[in-house]
């Protein structure tokens, strides 16, 4: 099986959320209690993929650096590239060309977060052909890339932002590709609002009749958090749920842990580094009963 590397574009202009994106791309604000860039490393972490490449621009890949070093804490390999200005999602492909090499491609959204049982992106990864991406239902698809299905749930058009959507099928930040992706992101001409647009690299491989779109079921919540409302939103529902359970979304050491990317003593290294803090102990907890 070919290997998937992953891919995370947390750069972007990040228009809706001025001020808050002044200083540094909007990945770096806490969606409740940890970087919203957590969130998309820990989905990535959790599909199973130990290599990524983080994308954004030249003032803000400082910062990740020094949240994330070049992963090996975490048992990965993260490396970090600049994109000089947001020229579109497809853009990804062609910066992470070399990272890329002869491997599958998932890129993640920086500002997209998954809650639930996420096996089926491990399903995904394993499974994938050429090209897979997502359906998730929503109230407002005129947002999004919007797909549709005919009667058998073969996925028939994709549409970006339509003003009258044919379904309610919301495509998410999330897209596995095979390695064609970075010739095919070069072919791509910029849209009418200047990007190389997601939708047609998705399209090439719709028009070749091989793309395959997986519905993603009820039990997921995905979240975006891209304006104010939707991060004040997003950061409720993370807080909700880790209150009750008691339980963290987005925690990248122990994800890393639980898909055995580093054993007990790698956690116990990492929790010593840390201050002292709710995340310590958080950390500490899931040391002293897993
Ligand atoms: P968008 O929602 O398209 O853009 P944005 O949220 O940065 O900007 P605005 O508020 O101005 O509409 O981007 C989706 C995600 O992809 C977001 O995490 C930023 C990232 N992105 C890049 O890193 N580079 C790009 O060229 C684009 C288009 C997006």
């Amino acid at each position: 099986m070919k290997k998937t590397k992953g891919i995370i574009l947390a750069g972007g202009a990040g228009t809706r959320m001025y001020p808050m994106t002044s200083l540094y791309s909007k990945q770096l604000i806490a969606v409740y209690d940890k970087p919203m860039i957590y969130y998309p490393l820990s989905t990535l972490i959790l599909a199973g993929i130990k290599e990524v490449l983080i994308i954004s621009n030249d003032e803000t890949i400082p910062h990740y650096q020094k949240l994330f070093k070049n992963g090996s804490h975490l048992g990965m390999k993260i490396e970090y590239a600049v994109q000089k200005a947001p020229k579109g999602i497809a853009e990804a492909f062609i910066i992470g060309e070399k990272f890329i090499g002869k491997d599958n491609a998932f890129l993640i959204l920086g500002d997209n977060i998954f809650y639930g049982y996420l096996n089926f992106l491990r399903d995904a990864v394993n499974n994938n052909k050429t090209a897979t991406v997502f359906g998730y239902y929503v109230k407002d698809p005129e947002r999004y890339g919007v797909v549709e299905f005919d009667k058998s749930g073969k996925a028939i058009s994709i549409e970006e932002k339509p003003k009258k959507p044919k379904s309610n099928y919301a495509v998410p930040g999330i897209y596995i590709f095979d390695n064609s992706c970075v010739q095919r992101a070069k072919k791509l001409k910029p849209s009418a609002r200047g990007e190389v647009e997601i939708t047609d690299l998705i399209k090439t491989y719709l028009e070749e009749e091989n793309l395959n779109v997986v519905k993603i079921g009820r039990g997921i919540a995905w979240l975006d958090s891209g304006t104010p409302d939707s991060l004040l939103d997003a950061s409720s529902f993370i807080a909700s749920i880790e209150q009750r359970q008691g339980l963290k979304i987005g925690c990248i050491e122990e994800a890393a842990y639980a898909m055995k990317f580093i054993k007990k003593a790698g956690l116990n290294k990492i929790i010593e580094e840390m201050p002292n803090s709710y995340y310590r102990v958080y950390l500490e907890g899931i040391y002293n009963i897993v």
